[in-house]
């Protein structure tokens, strides 16, 4: 037991007493969980973190029986008495504590629980909105589940610092005030008084000073690091976020993979005693997009998306034929297996899915009792046909959903209708994903830079502190599309964890990237990067890390659906911190101080 305080003294925790303490004496101190007044006996189920313990007021200890009739359910009292064996039949089995009780006799109400907001039971709560038990998050945290969601959270953090600090790293701490560096994600900016005019830009993830660091010769580091980005939020993203952040110096690809490896495994054999399997799968970038449609495939389930490109180049489908005849086209399939059961209503949804990534349409074909059914079955050729059947292995009960686009639109549109059929699949129980199924997945050989139409340039795919491959080098000049980075993601179930690179550490390559590649005009690259490229010029030793999202983390590792249940105090979709009220508007005094004034807000924008 932990250091015990002389003026609040309990004996033991509310998990803690047996049979073997019944006739001895006991101090508890807790949440009444629930108070039932039994018509001359009243029952107070106390509560802390660790467990429950029952509590009996006798009206023969007239006081604490009076005292006990004015309890509220979530008042903190500390209770004293004898530990007592529970009467014949009324052994509760579901709690640790369930063989005793304690007769009470001395009691010290500390606070009495006003009238709660909502009720603090997890079936009941996890009912009610979101919104309102943000506003009183202190409460909802109280709740069993989330306050062993907390502890959880700092076990995998602990075994993180228990797994690095054994490796030698040290964990060293990076400002959060930055500069703007707008190539990333969008910043926080933060107004500098004793510049005016001036403005930090908070931090989105301390790369340029771990690579810092790296040339200060730390050989070693790591930190979890806050970070923050004025993205749009999600389930997985939120605007503040913590990084497992690592970099090393003297290493290559297979060293970062073998460590991050090792560090999970520790992470899931300290929080939930499992042994994950190692070496994880890895996959290439492409074959990550032709099979599952996406850079962070969900491996728990099969579903892949096969290429019929070549097939349909002489078919009388036009739609499918010209795709397949143009430049960098592609046609794709997907047999939802099972799932020929599909209603109207979710096949316009999952249609709706693909228009919004830019699909003309989601032709498909249902196989129902012995015929296959489809808009397009007339254009098909029975040669089509029978490939399909071969290579989708298509069965009466299938439904198979196809994409003729642009072979990364026609991924992204077929890798996302997988999702979704999964979703539709497991509701109908036709597919079953246990909660502890952990897939990993590197994905690697990603692209160096991937081409932005709308900025008519070639824009970095991890960030441009990423090595090219060696060999790829030359190429730079003459084609770099084709270029791959030394840039590796881990994926977890669908969800990117994290990604990292071996960096450029040669002044000259990373001038080039900057100038000759991604086109950043020189006194741009000077005045962002400057001091990067000279840092560079005194000795930076080869080096390389990763980061991975700890948020992420530890969601997937508890089977949370949002980062925000494993968070404090999160933010909601709009940024808002809902209990504190934040954030709010300021005085004019302050806003002069930072020589700063607000134009009119429009009542819409808000
Ligand atoms: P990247 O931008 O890929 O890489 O971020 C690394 C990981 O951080 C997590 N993450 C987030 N989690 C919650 N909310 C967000 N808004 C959010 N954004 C990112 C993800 C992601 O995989 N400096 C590089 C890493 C490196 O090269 O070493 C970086 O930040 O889990
Ligand atoms: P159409 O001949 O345009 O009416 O299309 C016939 C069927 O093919 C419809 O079900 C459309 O939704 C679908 N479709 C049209 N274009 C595409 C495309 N590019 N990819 C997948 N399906 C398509």
């Amino acid at each position: 037991m932990p250091i015990q305080f002389v003026k609040m003294k309990r004996t033991h925790t509310c998990n803690q007493l047996r049979a073997s303490d019944i006739g001895s004496q006991a101090t508890l101190i807790g949440w009444v969980n629930s108070v039932r007044d039994h018509g001359g006996v009243i029952f107070v189920d106390l509560r802390d973190r660790d467990g429950i313990t029952q509590v009996v007021f006798h009206p023969e200890n007239a006081d604490v029986y009076a005292a006990a009739q004015k309890l509220r359910d979530e008042s903190v009292i500390q209770v004293g008495g004898e530990v007592r064996k529970r009467e014949e039949g009324t052994v509760n089995e579901s709690l640790a504590t369930g063989e005793v009780e304690l007769d009470c006799t001395k009691m010290t109400i500390h606070n009495i629980c006003d009238v709660l907001p909502f009720p603090l039971d997890d079936d009941k709560a996890d009912k009610v909105n979101e919104d309102l038990r943000l506003q009183y998050r202190y409460l909802d945290l109280r709740r069993p589940r989330n306050i062993k969601l907390m502890r959880m959270r700092h076990k995998a953090a602990k075994a993180v610092r228990d797994y690095l600090d054994s490796q030698d790293f040290t964990e060293v701490e990076t400002p959060v005030l930055f500069k703007s560096t707008p190539e990333g994600a969008r910043e926080f900016l933060v107004p500098s008084r004793l510049n005016p005019g001036q403005f930090y830009a908070l931090n989105q993830s301390p790369q340029q000073y771990k690579q810092m660091l790296m040339v200060a010769g730390i050989e070693r580091y790591y930190q979890l690091a806050k970070c923050f980005r004025d993205e749009d939020l999600r389930a997985d993203r939120q605007p503040e976020f913590t990084q497992i952040d690592i970099e090393l110096s003297f290493v290559e690809r297979e060293d970062m993979y073998s460590l991050i490896e090792n560090m999970l495994k520790k992470v899931w054999k300290d929080t939930l005693g499992m042994d994950i399997k190692t070496p994880f799968l890895r996959m290439p970038f492409r074959e990550a997009m032709d099979k599952y449609g996406v850079d962070k495939p969900d491996m728990r389930f099969e579903m892949l998306i096969e290429d019929f490109t070549e097939t349909f180049k002489e078919s009388s489908f036009k739609v499918f034929a010209s795709v397949a005849n143009s430049q960098d086209g592609a046609v794709k399939a997907i047999n939802a297996k099972g799932l020929a059961d599909i209603t109207q209503g979710e096949l316009k949804n999952l249609e709706d899915f693909a228009r919004t990534l830019g699909a003309k349409g989601l032709a498909f074909i249902k196989a129902e009792n012995g015929a296959w059914k489809s808009p397009i079955l007339k254009f098909l050729s029975q040669a089509e046909q029978d490939e399909l059947k071969k290579r989708l292995n298509i069965e009466d009960g299938d439904i198979v959903f196809f994409a003729a686009s642009k072979w990364e639109q026609a991924c992204a549109i077929l890798g996302r209708i997988r999702l979704e059929a999964a979703k539709l699949l497991t509701a109908r129980g036709k597919l079953d994903i246990p909660a502890d199924d952990f897939r990993f997945l590197w994905v690697v050989d990603f692209p160096l830079m991937t081409y932005d139409e709308e900025a008519g340039r070639y824009v970095s795919t991890h960030h441009p502190f990423t090595s090219p491959v060696e060999e790829d080098i030359p190429l730079l000049d003459t084609n770099p599309t084709v270029v791959r980075g030394q840039h590796y993601d881990i994926v977890l179930n669908g969800v990117e964890l994290g990604g990292g690179s071996i960096r450029i550490h040669n002044p000259a390559l990373q001038e080039k990237v900057f100038k000759d590649v991604l086109k950043i005009p020189a006194d741009v690259v000077e005045s962002r990067f400057g001091y990067m490229l000279k840092a560079f010029k005194f000795g930076a030793p080869p080096h390389g890390g990763i980061a991975l999202g700890l948020d992420r983390l530890v969601s997937i590792l508890t089977n949370r659906p949002s980062i925000r249940d494993i968070i404090a105090f999160p933010k909601t979709q709009k940024g808002q911190d809902l209990m504190a009220q934040s954030p709010c508007p300021v005085t004019e005094k302050q806003l002069k101080d930072l020589f700063i004034s607000v134009n009119e807000v429009d009542a819409a924008a808000k």
